[in-house]
């Protein structure tokens, strides 16, 4: 059998940037408002502030104004909800991105629901989770969702044209991830299986899957034998480990090498999922100004 096709999410993300790009300049030409997009980054850690970093910047390159906010990792959480109750406030600010993980003195819940749902490109809100979780099938999606996600049911649409009656596996239930790729899945009448670290005969289910989403932040944890042939794999694991020469490379959740030989369509990593998240963000913040100015939802 032929190796699989890669999606090539790289490519896909840059034209999705220029695609919101263009949205940008059009919105603005019709008078409507320059997006904005705050991004708050709580303590130093070096691999979050290098995602803040890129988002911010990218912000800029599609034409949007960016909002750069850091805290000290010692920052109370009261200092923190000041802060975006201070952003919700402000009309020049149409997204709103915490950095997560917070330091551990810090409720995430709680500063989650301190956002205005409206501002709330992430889609971590429980009311945008709510709206997530609720929504029916082929439904517009006319409110934040999760960038990860979106970034893989996008590559999904582009490789596979019609999901319909697919049979999806998703390797990983966290809310970040897991949880939102099965409801958007579903939206797009797959039929969907939710595994975990407690479910029975794993591989076995994994076989069964036309479309298998890993996510669960462990190298190369899902092996080729478990693929079925033809099957679309979106890896969206980011896992840094060392090479012989002492330097580190990245790799995903999927034994790549091995599930190539056997699936038709596969993500790389890097140059998969990951840019799409960047790019999503983008897509959100953009569809955040459109609202405040009365337009409607866009797909770009
Ligand atoms: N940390 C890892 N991924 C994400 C994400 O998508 N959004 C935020 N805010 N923090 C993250």
């Amino acid at each position: 059998m032929a190796e699989a096709k890669l999606i090539d999410g790289k490519a896909f993300a840059i034209g999705l940037r220029q695609r919101v790009g263009a949205g940008v300049t059009e919105l603005v030409a019709k008078g409507g408002p320059k997006p904005g997009l705050a991004t708050v980054l709580v303590g130093a850690d070096p691999a979050s502030q290098v995602y803040v970093r890129s988002k911010g910047k990218t912000a800029v390159e599609c034409g949007m104004a960016s909002f750069d906010h850091q805290l000290g990792a010692d920052a109370s959480e009261q200092e923190l909800l000041s802060l975006i109750a201070k952003l919700n406030a402000d009309p020049t600010v149409n997204g709103i991105l915490v950095q997560l993980p917070l330091p551990k003195h810090i409720d995430t819940a709680k500063v989650l629901l301190a956002i205005d749902p409206a501002k709330d490109v992430d889609g971590f809100h429980p009311v945008n989770v709510g709206r997530l979780g609720s929504i029916a099938a082929g439904a517009p999606l006319d409110f934040p969702v999760p960038c990860t996600p979106l970034g893989c049911s996008m590559l999904l649409q582009d490789a596979l044209k019609n999901l319909s009656g697919a049979n999806a596996v998703i390797v990983g239930r966290s809310n970040l991830v897991g949880r939102p790729v099965a409801q958007l899945l579903l939206r797009m009448d797959c039929t969907v299986t939710i595994t975990h670290s407690r479910t029975r005969n794993l591989p076995a289910l994994c076989r069964q899957a036309d479309i298998l989403v890993v996510a669960i932040g462990k190298t190369e944890f899902v092996r080729g034998d478990w693929v079925k042939p033809g099957a679309a794999v979106i890896d969206v694991g980011i896992n840094r480990i060392p090479t012989a020469e002492g330097k580190s490379r990245l790799v995903g959740d999927v034994a790549f090498e091995e599930a190539k030989k056997v699936a038709g369509h596969i993500t790389p990593v890097p140059g998969g999922v990951g840019p799409m998240t960047v790019a999503c963000l983008m897509y959100n913040t953009l569809q955040s100004a459109r609202r405040v100015a009365g337009l409607p939802f866009v797909a770009v």
